[in-house]
């Protein structure tokens, strides 16, 4: 079925329909995401892929067509029924997505971050609806393009969901619809301390522009540093608690470990103290170090007692335990979200809009990148309105990013007390 210009509202008229999907970045969680989009129970096609590599692209769908998709997805059975993905609909290069999203009903939204807000804002433009991983951008103007377009989703009554799947999570969802058992919140600590993630050598022959791509995790135009690329699940949830978003933030980071040509120009480790409006603190703290203390978590603390998030339950200030979930009825949050995404788009219902706190709590997590870099404390408002401009002005093989590394092969870091801001 082709998609109509605008309105979205009641279009699918029954089970009869098949929703058309297209996979925008088929990397390890593009993958996954297709997939769960193809296990909702809803009558769902994938019918476009688009990747800046062919590769990435060939790998994704022949795992999608496997025969057993348990070997790599811990669910059974296969899902080959689902996949249509002709060969004049694999796209590839910076452009593919414009025609992936053209072909179908939802798009998934997987690429690395720093092309989220492009993306949205075509998919947008195009009158589909999104499900599309955090973060969604990089830098301030990304999630001031991302704002802006889950406004005009609104006014299409497109469904967008976000990858913050914490959300969809059953034991989160309980401890919040508790949380006044802890009066108000005071503070709150967040953590992502863990060994860190994978590295891509340079390969002889590439682009400067191709590198970066391959080893995307390693230069904040394209990750936003690893307090943007994971951490930021954890803000997402105090921010979520709290019903708001920082007003300022200050802190310290630096790396100690990632010291290689081929660790880019991130850090390895930062601590955040956010303020909120009401002068509440949220010190956060993220760690990529081997070796180190692991610990993902979050605990907001109030009044009467706290929400540890994960043990999933609620204490009195000396500890008592007032609530518990029962983990046996712990769901799959990546599942659920996709689940109720088709289900919501198969009714014809307007049910999902989270791009508005997709783009806040990315921002959240870039006030505290551009804290931890400048050694300052930085307010929101300013963050907000800054003008980065870290993203090469055009996308080829051949152009040169804005980040290039110096004649010695390493790039520059950012230096708290020396490194602007803004
Ligand atoms: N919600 C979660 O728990 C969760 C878990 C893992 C990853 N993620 C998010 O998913 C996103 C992707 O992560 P990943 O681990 O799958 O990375 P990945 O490197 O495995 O996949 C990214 C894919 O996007 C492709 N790509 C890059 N630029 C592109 C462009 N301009 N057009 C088309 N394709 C492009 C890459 O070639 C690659 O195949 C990230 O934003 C990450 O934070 C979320």
């Amino acid at each position: 079925m082709a998609a109509p210009l605008l309105s979205r509202a009641n279009f699918f008229s029954g089970a009869a329909d098949t929703i058309k999907v297209a996979l925008v970045g088929c990397g390890d969680r593009g993958t996954g995401a297709a997939m769960q989009a193809m296990l909702s129970k809803q009558n769902v096609k994938l019918v476009a892929m688009a990747d800046a590599f062919r590769d990435r692209l060939d790998k994704s769908y022949n795992l999608l067509n496997a025969n057993d998709i348990s070997d790599w997805s811990g669910s059974a059975g296969n899902i080959k029924d689902k996949i249509d993905v002709a060969e004049e609909r694999k796209f590839t290069g910076f452009d593919g997505y414009k025609k992936a999203i053209a072909l179908a009903d939802v798009v998934i939204l997987t690429t690395p971050p720093g092309f989220r807000p492009i993306h949205f804002e075509e998919a947008i433009k195009q009158n589909k609806h999104v499900f599309m991983e955090k973060p969604v951008a990089t830098t301030p103007e990304g999630v001031r393009k991302v704002l802006e377009n889950a406004g005009i989703a609104k006014q299409k009554k497109l469904n967008v969901v976000v990858g913050l799947q914490r959300h969809y999570q059953n034991s989160y969802k309980e401890l919040f619809s508790r949380k006044e058992m802890i009066g108000d919140i005071t503070s709150a600590q967040a953590w992502w301390n863990n060994d860190g993630v994978w590295v891509k050598k340079r390969q002889q022959g590439q682009t400067e522009m191709e590198y970066q791509m391959r080893n995307w995790y390693y230069f904040v135009w394209l990750c936003g540093d690893h307090i943007c690329e994971q951490h930021i699940h954890n803000m997402d949830v105090i921010n979520w608690f709290k019903g708001g978003y920082p007003v300022k933030a200050q802190g310290m980071g630096g790396r100690q470990v990632r010291k290689g040509k081929e660790h880019g120009e991130i850090f390895d480790h930062h601590y955040v103290e956010y303020t909120y409006a009401d002068g509440s603190i949220l010190n956060s703290q993220c760690r990529h170090i081997p070796g180190t203390m692991s610990k993902v978590d979050e605990l907001l603390i109030g009044t009467k007692g706290k929400i540890q998030c994960g043990a999933a339950n609620i204490v009195d200030s000396k500890g008592k335990v007032l609530y518990q979930y029962d983990t046996e009825k712990e769901n799959n949050p990546y599942q659920t979200e996709h689940d109720e995404l088709f289900a919501a788009i198969a009714k014809g219902e307007y049910k999902f809009a989270d791009a508005e706190n997709g783009a806040n709590s990315t921002m959240t997590a870039i006030l505290g990148r551009m804290a931890t870099y400048s050694g300052q404390a930085v307010e929101w408002d300013k963050a907000m309105a800054v003008t980065m401009n870290l993203h090469p002005d055009t996308y080829t093989w051949d152009t040169v990013p804005k980040t290039v590394p110096g004649t010695d092969g390493y790039y520059a870091i950012a230096t708290p007390g020396l490194t602007k801001y803004a």
